[in-house]
């Protein structure tokens, strides 16, 4: 049989019909970091372009979110007043509750989403109540209280409850909870493979949630782990999560593709800060061409197998994809 070995160029045309991979606004959750007061916008010096702001200013936002065709969002708190487990976060006029209120009565179209964990609200900014014997994380006593938060979002409105906090068993104890109060169509999006990652450093800036001693290594994972990472994932499959996630994204796509292929659920990843920092101020040096290098990294995103894409890049790519 004739064998051509020369490959037919494609001009840009048909390049695009047989393009495997594409990029939507549609699949895009924008993060937001909430604090109390009025009128405060405050640029985060590590991530140029992300904010602390006030509620008044995130119903702005979500004004200029919807004009982008971005829909949806996941909160982070930031409360006045932190202390040993996280009060702010268990109580219906807390930071995050009040935020999600405003935000479902003003912009009824926008689908919340809310990171549950403690890190934000505690005074030792672990994600958990701290066991006073060991100096560590108690598990246990932490599920309990992610029951209490998980209610807490639900009924301030939330549309998706996403915990973060890596505590072994919180997807039964979130499910079983939020079956029993009523919310039995809540959706979860599980931080099923979440590393121990130094490329959280600008977020625990904005979130105010640097650990005051020790590491989260004994709750988060170690990156040099291919099989545990699967396990965690199909974990909490297993236990009835809605929506699995790989985070951080970029040094992890490996870990998403096996993700993807092992487990049936759509799949997320989270663009953290340190990689959002990264490629903004390698452009803001003018080392690297800002919108095609984002471009490229989002692609990779959806060639590794993710559905959902998290990442603080959300509102210039939909600009771009305007265009
Ligand atoms: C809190 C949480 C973290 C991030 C999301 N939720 C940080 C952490 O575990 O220290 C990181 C997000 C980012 O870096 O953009 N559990
Ligand atoms: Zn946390």
């Amino acid at each position: 049989m004739f064998q051509r070995f020369r490959r037919t160029r494609l001009n840009t045309h048909l390049r695009s019909l047989v393009r495997e991979t594409s990029v939507s606004v549609n699949d895009f959750i924008y993060p937001l970091f909430v604090r109390s007061g009025e009128k405060i916008k405050t640029e985060v010096s590590s991530m140029p372009g992300v904010f602390q702001m006030s509620i008044d200013e995130v119903l702005k936002e979500c004004e200029e979110l919807k004009k982008l065709g971005l829909y949806s969002i996941i909160l982070f708190g930031i409360p006045d007043v932190k202390d040993s487990i996280g009060s702010d976060s268990l109580c219906e006029h807390g930071i995050i509750a009040k935020a999600i209120r405003a935000i479902k009565e003003a912009h009824p179209e926008m689908f919340v989403v809310t990171d549950l964990c403690f890190c934000e609200y505690t005074d030792h900014g672990h994600c958990g109540i701290i066991d006073e014997k060991n100096q560590t994380v108690n598990n246990d006593a932490t599920l309990k209280i992610s029951a209490q938060q998980a209610i807490v979002h639900a009924k301030a409105g939330a549309d998706m409850i996403a915990p973060s906090g890596m505590m072994d068993g919180i997807i039964t104890t979130l499910r079983e909870a939020l079956d029993g109060a009523g919310y039995e169509n809540l959706p979860i999006m599980s931080y099923s493979t979440k590393f121990a990652s130094g490329y959280y450093g600008p977020f625990r800036e904005v979130a105010e949630s640097t650990p005051s001693f020790g590491d989260r290594a004994s709750y988060q994972m170690d990156p040099a782990n291919r099989r545990e990472a699967i396990a965690e994932s199909i974990s909490d499959e297993a236990q009835g999560a809605d929506i699995l996630m790989v985070k951080p994204a970029l040094a992890y796509l490996d870990i998403v593709r096996e993700i993807k292929d092992a487990t049936s659920l759509p799949m997320a990843v989270y663009n953290v800060s340190g990689e959002y920092a990264m490629i903004k101020f390698a452009g803001m040096q003018g080392l690297i061409d800002y919108d095609r290098v984002v471009m490229e990294t989002m692609v990779s995103f959806k060639r590794a197998g993710a559905d959902i894409i998290i990442s603080y890049h959300a509102k210039e790519v939909a600009k771009m994809l305007q265009k």
